[in-house]
């Protein structure tokens, strides 16, 4: 493939509406808006049911939709799944990362299609029961990472695809926020131990290990030495604990809000990677990927969120003339979240492939796991991945 030809024109697909997917949603917190402002969208859905362990939160939500028929009335997941009259083709996962594995197993287990909310899970030892929960009842199963329907996240991959980069040997990536630890005056979800479980590392870690991973095709990990700190989350003097009148967050503070780690990947290729959700400078740098014929550099964005920041460059020779080749970054028509959601029903409808399938993210987790019980031992480990 030559440099012109990245550009892809995207053909419109028509939609079969004849047959609604009945769609149930577990988790109606923060991100369940997005998805279903997407499933909104879709001209071939109806969402009939959701719960929420917050008592009446799932009620509040979807009439906030003016979906005031939708059933709420439940009190745990598993009331939810053992209403046989719903007679759910699928459902959004939008609980918070403790919740994700039992929930999604749950549902599986009941036969239906799940789209699961990034990070996969917290442990690899869940992602793995997932995993194989996922191959013996056959249903589609899909991790949401939307920055993969993005097409300047696609054209990563085609640079690297296109071979203009050669033999790919070394791979820096992650992403920081100065002062970016998600929590709200009345959240605390994303940094207490027992919902959370992880911190940076999994929620704005998993984006960009599966940016640069999926580029080169998800070869499998092999070893990691790994670092996590918290020296922020823990602080009760903290900007934003003290901007929103939390200081008390400092003692709930039980994950990661930094770590670092060097991993190596079949076929020799080193992974240098580092995430924060609050660190003493703006970036800890671009995501650059060099191979024997070129290197690329992806600008981080300021506050990472999992895009690609501005245009990317190939550096590279052309008739033995060093050259920098920029690709404009490009915008996109469509709605990354309607994608994600229109992706995952496409593969229910037309059975095929998930978008985004457990065997990649597997290894994203298994990265994740990695880093974590590594930095708990001081020492490089071997990642070992079980057979699904
Ligand atoms: N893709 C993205 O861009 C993106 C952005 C933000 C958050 N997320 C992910 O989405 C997940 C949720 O984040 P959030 O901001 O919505 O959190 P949140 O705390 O606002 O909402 C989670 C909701 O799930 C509910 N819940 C938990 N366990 C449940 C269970 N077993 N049954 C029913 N309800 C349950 C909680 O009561 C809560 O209302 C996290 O895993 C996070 O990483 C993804």
């Amino acid at each position: 493939m030559g440099l012109n030809d990245f550009m892809e024109n995207q053909e419109k697909k028509s939609i079969d509406t004849s047959k609604k997917l009945r769609i149930g949603f577990i988790g109606c917190g923060g991100i369940a808006k997005q998805h279903i402002q997407a499933y909104l969208n879709q001209p071939d859905i109806e969402i009939v049911a959701g719960c929420d362990l917050v008592p009446g939160r799932a009620k509040k939500f979807f009439e906030k939709y003016g979906l005031e028929n939708v059933k709420t009335d439940y009190k745990s997941h598993e009331d939810f799944l053992a209403d046989e009259s719903l007679k759910l083709d699928a459902v959004s996962i939008t609980t918070y990362n403790c919740q994700h594995a039992n929930t999604a197993i749950a549902a599986m287990k009941k036969g239906l299609h799940v789209l699961l909310e990034k990070p996969f899970t917290v442990t690899l030892d869940e992602a793995v029961e997932v995993c194989k929960v996922e191959k013996e009842t056959g249903v589609v199963f899909t991790v949401g990472f939307q920055p993969r329907m993005d097409d300047n996240m696609k054209m990563i991959k085609k640079v690297v695809d296109s071979g203009v980069l050669g033999q790919i040997y070394y791979i820096q990536t992650g992403g920081g926020r100065r002062r970016g630890i998600p929590v709200g005056p009345e959240k605390s979800t994303f940094i207490e131990k027992e919902t959370a479980g992880i911190g940076a590392l999994g929620d704005i870690g998993c984006y960009s290990l599966d940016m640069v991973l999926n580029a080169i095709g998800y070869p499998k990990p092999l070893t990691v030495s790994g670092y996590t700190s918290n020296f922020f989350g823990t602080d009760p003097g903290y900007c934003k604990y003290q901007q929103i009148g939390r200081p008390d967050f400092a003692q709930k503070f039980g994950v990661d809000d930094f770590a670092a780690a060097f991993i190596r990947l079949e076929g020799g290729i080193i992974l240098d990677f580092r995430i924060s959700w609050a660190m003493n400078i703006n970036t800890p740098g671009d995501t650059i990927i060099l191979g024997t014929k070129g290197g690329l550099r992806i600008p981080s964005t300021d506050c990472w969120n999992g895009s690609v920041g501005g245009p990317m460059t190939i550096y590279h020779e052309v008739c033995g003339q060093q050259t920098e080749t920029q690709i404009p970054i490009i915008n996109m028509k469509e709605n990354r979240w309607d994608l994600k959601i229109r992706t995952f029903l496409d593969a229910i409808k037309e059975n095929t492939k998930p978008p985004v399938p457990s065997s990649q993210i597997l290894y994203n987790q298994a990265i994740i796991d990695g880093i974590n019980k590594s930095a708990k031992l001081g020492r490089e480990i071997e990642i070992e991945i079980p057979e699904i």
